[in-house]
């Protein structure tokens, strides 16, 4: 057994919670697993220039994807529901990269305050050329259990939050074009699904509904757009450790079942979609189009088959 394990961060990583850190080093120890090395590459300028919108962006995986948005050289709206001091706290910190950067509250599932958000984005940033799907939630109850209002309330925001979005969007990439300076593609479409948008999901079946209908949603809107050079795809998390599933990760033995889900053996950060998204929104992958792209370690490899079947 390797007793000098130890996790490796660059020193862009700090922000990695120390319990968390501490659960991984624990687990991987026990488990006599190798050490645990997370990426060190840091994030090039590829969206300078570009005017790029977050959907609940002031915290989660949401915070983590304006930031990276924002080291990569775009200009970002964090757009929020609730709790603004946390917006105006991703503002301070993804302006810092010297992004223009602000934050914009409006519920995504309310048409009228979707509509104003695009019309203020423009008046401020001139254009838009990066939406971020991201705004949604979890309200589990087994099926008997879940009431109406928290089926409608998920559908409303996970799903509805994002046609609304995706509609303005493209509304404002057709009447723009293409932006050649910027990018080849005429805008960017990045929709948060999950694993579950193939995997069902006991217990959260508004849940697993929303997503999978984020995943026909996106395939049929880039089938739709792909001759006006517009990009739709989905970024698809795994378990990624943020305050939506605490439970999972917060505990140890909570860490050790989640990690019999996990091939590669650590959950996921919130900076692992971060990195995607930068590199779909990117001309390095302009031929990506209509994709899910799965973050997961490996999760929707059906890890029950590792010993079974
Ligand atoms: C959910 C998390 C869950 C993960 C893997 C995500 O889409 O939001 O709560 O841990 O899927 O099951």
């Amino acid at each position: 057994m390797n007793n000098t394990l130890e996790i490796k961060l660059p020193p862009s990583r700090a922000s990695m919670m120390p319990e968390h850190e501490q659960l991984m080093h624990d687990h991987n120890r026990e488990e006599n697993l190798p050490d645990v090395v997370m990426p060190a590459c840091s994030i090039n300028k590829v969206l300078k220039g570009q005017k790029a919108l977050v959907t609940g962006a002031n915290s989660g995986i949401g915070k983590a994807v304006a930031i990276a948005l924002a080291h990569a050289g775009a200009d970002v709206v964090v757009n929020y529901v609730s709790r603004p001091d946390a917006a105006e706290e991703v503002v301070k910190e993804a302006s810092r990269c010297g992004a223009n950067v602000f934050a914009h509250r409006a519920n995504v599932a309310k048409e009228d305050e979707v509509q104003a958000m695009f019309k203020k984005m423009i008046q401020e940033f001139g254009t838009v050329d990066i939406v971020v799907n991201n705004a949604g939630l979890q309200k589990d109850a087994k099926i008997e259990d879940m009431t109406l209002a928290d089926w409608q309330f998920v559908l409303d925001v996970n799903l509805t939050g994002q046609f609304l979005c995706s509609r303005e969007a493209i509304r404002e990439f057709k009447r723009r074009g293409i932006r050649k300076e910027v990018s080849c593609a005429a805008g960017k479409i990045i929709c948060m699904s999950s694993v579950h948008e193939v995997i069902p999901w006991a217990g959260h079946v508004n849940y697993a509904a929303s997503k999978g209908g984020v995943m026909l949603m996106m395939k049929s809107i880039a089938q739709e757009v792909a001759p006006h050079r517009i990009r739709v795809n989905s970024v698809c998390p795994g378990a990624i450790c943020t305050s939506i599933n605490m439970e999972v990760w917060g505990m140890s033995e909570a860490y050790r079942e989640l990690m019999k889900l996990v091939p590669y053996k650590r959950i996921g950060e919130p900076d692992d979609i971060g990195r995607a998204v930068v590199w779909l929104a990117s001309d390095d992958s302009d031929y990506i189009h209509g994709s899910s792209i799965f973050v997961d370690g490996g999760m929707t490899l059906y890890p029950g088959f590792e010993t079974g079947g």
